[in-house]
């Protein structure tokens, strides 16, 4: 079979062109449609989704402009053991990546694409991560045989005709993405609702900046702007360049007028592993005791950072939607996501709520969504549902895919091509004990150590076992496309390029009591902390030193509006604070597992860490 020729491609970029062709050879597709990004388009490749079987329309009463998608039970995650990092020597994608010489695995790879996209049309999908123009922007083009990628990417991501007007300009490097789900068409073949392979690949190459992924449509598998070449791909141009590409959330905290009207406005980012808290404190509303404060959402998972000019850290969201975990989202836990991703939204792998007939109605539903589970439900697997089911009734990692514009709390300057000033990073995992509530690290390269050496139980969103705690340095884990040890090295040295240190710290809002009840309420609440950070790093209030870092006093966090009586609020407060040495000891030994892992690309100053650490110890 061969392709039909396209329309005239709307590029006059020849390499572009050029490489098309070379694919389309490769993967011998039935049509080639260069995406233009248009509304037009979108409802056009949604209809052809609905027809497919992949998409069901959601009521437009309830869920205007929505789509409701179920992959297959194979394919809900992203795959940590099936991605690869292809350096040209194994010693630089390190331990903690999967490697494979890159002229063996492109011709694993060539052999994999032969024909994959046959009986399918491929996509030509012109994607700009962060705004068009912006200096701190990066291009891609993926070529995808995937619809429901392209409807994905145009919530995610900035694509299209403007992009291409871009590349037109001859002026970036581009980064070439290819994408199949591995599901070629013979004449004839009806195809299933979620196309995928049981064999997938996740593959970078990162000396010559180009990705391939086989074998799945699912999230950061298949969009691949965002985990592969936002995080894999960056976290190598940003160490080659002096920036920094990391798996963050950004948010400006704003204070109330003063007595003159002016307020301040200071930004944070902060790095949580998979499924630990990112989305919902990038949208946090402050709680009762806060009045006339505002928290602005800039992004919810990933930050290109750079120093500017005058050595002050900027940063951007290089993205344009949130690709968000479903359960647990509700208006209780994160209202601004509600109301964000009530229209023009897509779900996937959600369960879907039913009429009297025992029909889907039009409407969803996830575990945490509300109070009341509904009696009935058809779960994320087509299967009808009721309370008494073995299994929940949307996938844990189930998600939705909601664009950042539609935020109610999004930051007036979210899209300013200079990006937004940092004043501090934060990392935390979900650790049921040992880590304090918060602290700060006593300076810069102890506060490396605290992100170099932080620990998270597992979650759904790895497609792996859950609740296991393991070192997920910076929250990189998965995402940092070089080695480990280099990559403390480069936040180490990044140092050198501030006017202003940022501040570090380290939070934990997953502490649990003897009877594995979480002490901390979480969610809105972790303003109480986020006030405390801020008056940190405007110098307003002492800190509390312990052998970790600086912990609050009691005195300094505010703690009006919440239900409890001091003694109550005093018992919990030194449970959560609580810095046991001998659990600490512990911790110290694990962190050395790590570093034996990277021992020869260990910047000195983690080990000098180390030892200080356990000197105060
Ligand atoms: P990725 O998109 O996978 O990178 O995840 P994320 O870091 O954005 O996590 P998200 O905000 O979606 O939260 C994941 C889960 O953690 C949800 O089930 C939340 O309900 C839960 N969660 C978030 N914040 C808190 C918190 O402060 N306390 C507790 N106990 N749970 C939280
Ligand atoms: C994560 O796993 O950290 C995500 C979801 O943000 S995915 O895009 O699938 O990587
Ligand atoms: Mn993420």
């Amino acid at each position: 079979m061969t392709t039909k020729p396209a329309a005239a491609p709307p590029t006059t970029n020849k390499h572009l062109i050029r490489w098309v062709e070379k694919m389309a050879e490769l993967t011998q597709p039935a049509n080639i449609h260069w995406v233009d990004g248009s509304q037009a388009e979108y409802d056009m490749l949604c209809d052809k989704l609905v027809e497919a079987g992949t998409f069901f329309p959601l009521d437009e009463k309830k869920w205007p402009g929505c789509f409701y998608a179920r992959s297959v039970p194979t394919d809900v995650a992203r795959v940590e053991e099936r991605t690869f990092i292809c350096s040209l020597s194994k010693d630089n994608a390190g331990p903690t990546n999967n490697w494979e010489d890159p002229f063996v695995m492109r011709k694993r790879m060539k052999q994999l694409f032969t024909g994959s996209m046959r009986g399918r049309t491929m996509y030509v999908l012109p994607f700009s991560m962060g705004p068009v123009g912006s200096p701190i922007s990066q291009i891609g083009v993926e070529l995808t045989d995937s619809a429901y990628v392209v409807v994905n990417m145009r919530i995610m991501s900035r694509i299209g005709a403007p992009v291409l007007a871009e590349i037109d300009k001859e002026i970036h490097r581009v980064t070439p993405c290819m994408h199949t789900v591995g599901a070629p068409l013979d004449p004839g073949q009806k195809d299933v609702s979620w196309p995928c392979n049981d064999l997938k690949y996740i593959v970078h190459y990162p000396e010559t900046r180009e990705i391939w992924s086989y074998g799945s449509g699912y999230g950061g598998n298949a969009l691949l702007g965002k985990k592969c070449f936002a995080l894999r791909i960056a976290s190598n141009i940003a160490r080659d360049q002096g920036w920094m590409a990391e798996h963050m959330l950004i948010v400006g905290i704003e204070t109330p007028p003063d007595a003159t009207g002016r307020t301040e406005k200071t930004y944070l980012a902060a790095a949580f592993p998979s499924a630990c808290g990112k989305t919902n404190l990038a949208m946090l509303i402050p709680p009762a005791g806060f009045d006339g404060w505002k928290v602005w959402t800039v992004g919810d998972d990933i930050a290109w950072i750079k120093p500017d000019a005058s050595g002050q850290l900027r940063a951007i969201n290089p993205e344009a939607g949130f690709f968000g975990v479903a359960p647990g989202t509700s208006l209780k836990t994160n209202p601004n996501a509600m109301a964000t991703l009530n229209r023009n939204s897509i779900f996937t792998n959600v369960a879907l709520t039913v009429g009297a007939d025992g029909k889907a109605d039009g409407g969803i539903w996830w575990e945490g969504m509300t109070d009341a589970v509904p009696d009935r439900l058809i779960d994320w697997r087509g299967n009808p549902w009721t309370p008494s089911s073995p299994t929940p009734a949307a996938h844990p990692n189930g998600r939705f895919t909601t664009p950042a514009s539609q935020c109610p709390s999004i930051d007036p300057d979210w899209e300013n091509p200079q990006g937004v000033p940092i004043s501090a990073f934060l990392f935390g995992g979900r650790r049921p004990t040992t880590i304090p509530l918060v602290y700060q690290a006593f300076n810069w390269s102890a506060g490396v150590y605290t992100g170099a050496t932080m620990g998270s139980e597992t979650t759904a969103a790895a497609g792996a076992p859950v609740g296991k705690v393991r070192r997920d340095p910076m929250a990189m884990l998965p995402f940092c496309g070089y080695h480990m040890g280099d990559y403390f090295r480069h936040w180490i040295n990044m140092k050198r390029s501030f006017s202003e240190t940022p501040r570090i710290f380290s939070v934990n809002w997953f502490r649990k009591d003897a009877d594995g009840n979480f002490l901390w309420p979480g969610y809105g609440e972790n303003m109480r902390v986020l006030k405390w950070v801020v008056d940190r790093v405007h110098g307003r209030v002492p800190g509390k030193e312990t052998a970790i870092g600086w912990t609050p006093y009691f005195e300094d966090i505010r703690w009006e509006g919440l239900d409890k009586s001091e003694s109550e609020l005093r018992a919990s407060f030194d449970q959560l604070l609580l810095v046991d040495p001998e659990a600490w000891k512990r911790e110290v030994i694990d962190h050395e597992q790590l570093f034996i892992a990277l021992h020869d690309h260990l910047p000195a100053e983690m080990i000098f860490q180390r030892e200080l650490l356990i000197c105060r110890l």
